[in-house]
């Protein structure tokens, strides 16, 4: 069976997509594809600075930068209210931004910082745009997992002392939860929104920065000719999610990743997660907590 590439990416011409984290790597990416295929896209970035080199390098002039920061529900709820103004209707939000391994920090908020901008931001960005997203027949959300879910905790608020990388995990499973519940929601309201997931593998990008200096060697790109099954460019690393965004296949509640070794690299393909990310009774606390935290509330009214 042929690969799937981003040349079996359909027409955009028609379509607005948000991304987040677009300044950067597989955002980057994502927003560089689906600007190449005619979708008029949002950059959603902290940096508008950055956003704005970002979205110069993009195909086409339909580029936008909107800034938000995933820290701040005040900047959340501001993006929306920008985008919603100007976006009428939206076919596609990537929920791609993150931050891996860092140290101890709160969001303006008060939550720790991982799971802030990983997951709670998304949640309540996700959330604020639902009604342009609703009123777009057959309009998707993606989010942006990782393979680090399956080492992710289902205490979602845990005491106890902080670690990175167990945060990180934790966040990317949030991510996966969020995902299929959504769906769930989403298929009981009668929308024909979708919500769909997807991880990149290992790809070579800045989000390894803070990672150890093992890893840093085992996915650099100076071990190419050798590590190719173990890690791949950021543009490879992308095509899971503008499949899962773009391919008409692709369904709702589905997560695509790569179809190498451990899904550590390789083409696109669908991918079961972990047993955990299927519970449905701890998406629904996840939900509940989310909704609480960022006093966000879903309503499904609309749903077309
Ligand atoms: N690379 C991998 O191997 C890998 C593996 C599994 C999953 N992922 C997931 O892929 C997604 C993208 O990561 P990446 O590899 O492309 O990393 P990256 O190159 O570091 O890019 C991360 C993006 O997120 C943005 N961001 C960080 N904090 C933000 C905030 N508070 N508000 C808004 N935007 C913020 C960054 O903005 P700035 O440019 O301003 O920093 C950047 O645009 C993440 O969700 C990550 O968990 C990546």
């Amino acid at each position: 069976m042929s690969k799937w590439m981003t040349a079996d990416m359909p027409d955009l011409s028609e379509r607005v997509a948000v991304v987040t984290g677009a300044s950067a790597g597989l955002g980057l990416e994502t927003a560089r594809a689906l600007a190449a295929h005619g979708a008029t896209v949002v950059l959603a970035c902290r940096d508008t600075t950055k956003g704005e080199a970002a979205a110069r390098t993009l195909t086409g002039t339909k580029a936008r930068v909107v800034e938000l920061d995933l820290a701040s529900l005040t900047s959340v709820r501001e993006a929306a209210e920008i985008i919603g103004s100007t976006c009428p209707s939206l076919d596609l939000l990537v929920n791609n931004a993150g931050v891996m391994q860092v140290p101890f920090q709160r969001t303006e908020d008060g939550f720790e910082l991982t799971f802030g901008i990983n997951h709670l931001g998304h949640f309540a960005l996700t959330g604020l745009l639902l009604p342009q997203l609703l009123r777009t027949s057959g309009s998707r959300v993606v989010t942006v997992t990782s393979n680090a879910h399956r080492r992710g905790d289902l205490d979602l608020d845990p005491a106890g002392e902080y670690e990175p990388g167990a945060a990180y995990d934790r966040s990317k499973l949030a991510n996966l939860l969020f995902a299929y519940e959504l769906h769930r929601r989403l298929q009981a309201s009668g929308s024909s929104t979708a919500s769909l997931a997807a991880h990149p593998g290992n790809a070579r990008t800045a989000l390894w920065a803070t990672s150890s200096r093992l890893e840093r060697v085992l996915i650099g790109s100076y071990l190419r000719p050798v590590n190719f099954w173990l890690a791949q460019s950021a543009q490879r690393g992308a095509l899971p999610q503008l499949r899962a965004a773009t391919d008409s296949s692709a369904k709702s509640g589905e997560c695509y990743g790569p179809d190498g070794w451990f899904q550590y690299a390789g083409s696109p393909v669908r991918v079961r997660t972990s047993p955990d990310s299927y519970d449905r009774d701890a998406a629904s606390r996840l939900w509940r907590l989310s909704e609480q935290l960022t006093e966000v509330r879903y309503s499904f009214a609309g749903a077309r």
